[in-house]
């Protein structure tokens, strides 16, 4: 990676969670892979995994996460938190507002968050994140928390198969340092880490609440065998998704994929 340091990122965090030890990589299959590894032989909590480039980066539900060199950030972070399995997917939620606070500081309120882990600007994908959890036992042993973020791509190197995607070069209209993306999320994520341990997921639910483009909108959740339809009403208090659906019924969803569903005739 041309433009990153990963000694001057590891001097600048200091021994901080995360950012304690950076394993920078020029190429790895997925860093969140290597994550796992690091983790299984004993790594410490706030262990950071930065790639330049990614052969088999990951995204949720088993897509392809595109990770073309010299372009974007690929970033996981280890964690060992003493929670209970069921909360890990808070953790998801409290990195989608770290990033988003990121991409803010970029292009302002043009950034919203969409369930359960995209970051959007002007409603195109720029960031997303993958969470992986091992148990030992009842226990959670490790979290590993796979960020990518789409940095330097020009409007032509995507494939918007998966949905309308950008990057904060095409957003901003000039190139943006890796580094200094990578040192704001990594500051932000301890930030709101710290926060999510202290006081738990409340403060996290709120702050993506404030920051989600579809509440009160009529949206789709889809997943593999059915779509729900119905208004978005925010998270609940342990993260899923509130769906009042056609029927009037509130409806607790934990997994899917959200679209937008403007031309669906509501009468909720
Ligand atoms: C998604 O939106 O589907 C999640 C994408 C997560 C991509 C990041 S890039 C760094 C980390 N390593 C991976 O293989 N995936 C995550």
């Amino acid at each position: 990676m041309t433009d990153f340091d990963a000694d001057k990122l590891s001097r600048l965090l200091l021994g901080e969670v995360p950012g304690k030890r950076i394993h920078y990589l020029e190429e790895v299959d997925s860093t969140n892979d290597y994550a796992v590894g690091l983790a299984v032989a004993g790594a410490e909590e706030g262990e950071v995994v930065v790639a330049d480039r990614q052969t088999r980066g990951k995204g949720r539900l088993g897509r392809v996460w595109v990770s073309p060199p010299g372009k974007n950030l690929y970033l996981t972070v280890i964690l060992r938190p003493r929670i209970s399995p069921s909360v890990s997917p808070q953790v998801t939620l409290m990195a989608g507002v770290a990033a988003a606070e990121v991409l803010s500081g970029y292009c302002g309120d043009s950034v919203s968050l969409k369930w359960p882990n995209d970051v959007l600007i002007r409603g195109r994908k720029a960031c997303g994140i993958l969470t992986e959890m091992r148990l030992s036992g009842a226990e959670v042993d490790f979290v590993v928390v796979g960020t990518g973020i789409n940095i330097n791509m020009d409007q032509a190197d995507f494939d918007d198969s998966f949905g309308p995607a950008t990057s904060l070069k095409v957003e901003v209209g000039r190139e943006v340092s890796r580094f200094d993306v990578a040192l704001k999320l990594l500051r932000g994520f301890g930030k709101w880490y710290r926060i999510f341990l202290e006081e738990g997921f409340s403060p996290v639910r709120e702050r993506w609440m404030a920051s989600s483009g579809m509440l009160g909108r009529r949206i789709e959740v889809r997943s593999k065998d059915t779509v729900k339809k119905g208004i978005f009403e925010g998270l609940d208090e342990k993260g899923a998704l509130l769906l009042l659906d056609e029927e009037k019924e509130r409806r607790h969803i934990i997994s899917g994929d959200v679209v937008l569903a403007e031309d669906w005739e509501c009468c909720l």
